[in-house]
């Protein structure tokens, strides 16, 4: 297991952290993001998005489960804040997405820790408001 932290004193410090994530990523890996409401997750991805080769700004999913843009690979943001059950994910494709070629981002990722491949890249955030952050990135050994 190989972990790294970082403080990010601006939303974009935050972006930057998730853009050079996006350099290590590679095809089928899972990137499971937990934190308190409004610590930075979606920032974090826009940058991981953005490091991925995604054009357009990367916005959480708020009537989908998924929301996909095209980079270098495909990437999949779940956001799972509103998920009632895991059975719900389970039936939108989740697993079959985290089995596939692109790379999967997910908001809110301890509501479906059962569901996370070993694999799977965990970045925690602390800090909220005009707060640095401290965004801790754990990678599977
Ligand atoms: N390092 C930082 N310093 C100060 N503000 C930041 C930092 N990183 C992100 N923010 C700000 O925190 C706010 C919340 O960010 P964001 O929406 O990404 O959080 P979130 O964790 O996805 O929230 P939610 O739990 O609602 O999904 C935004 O206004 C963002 O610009
Ligand atoms: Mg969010």
């Amino acid at each position: 297991m190989r972990s790294s932290v970082v403080t990010a004193a601006s939303p974009e410090e935050t972006a930057a952290a998730g853009e050079a994530l996006a350099r290590e990523l590679g095809p089928g890996d899972v990137v499971a993001l937990t934190g308190a409401l409004g610590t930075g997750k979606t920032c974090f991805i826009q940058g991981l998005a953005r490091g991925l080769g995604v054009a357009a700004p990367a916005t959480s999913p708020t009537f989908v489960l998924v929301n996909e843009y095209r980079g270098r690979l495909p990437v999949h943001h779940v956001d799972a804040y509103r998920t009632a059950s895991l059975a719900e994910l389970v039936d939108v494709g989740l697993l079959d997405l985290m089995g596939g070629d692109g790379v999967t981002v997910i908001e809110w990722a301890d509501r479906l820790e059962p569901l996370l491949p070993p694999r799977t890249v965990r970045v925690a955030i602390e800090g909220l408001g005009d707060e640095p952050r401290r965004v801790a990135i754990t990678r599977p050994a």
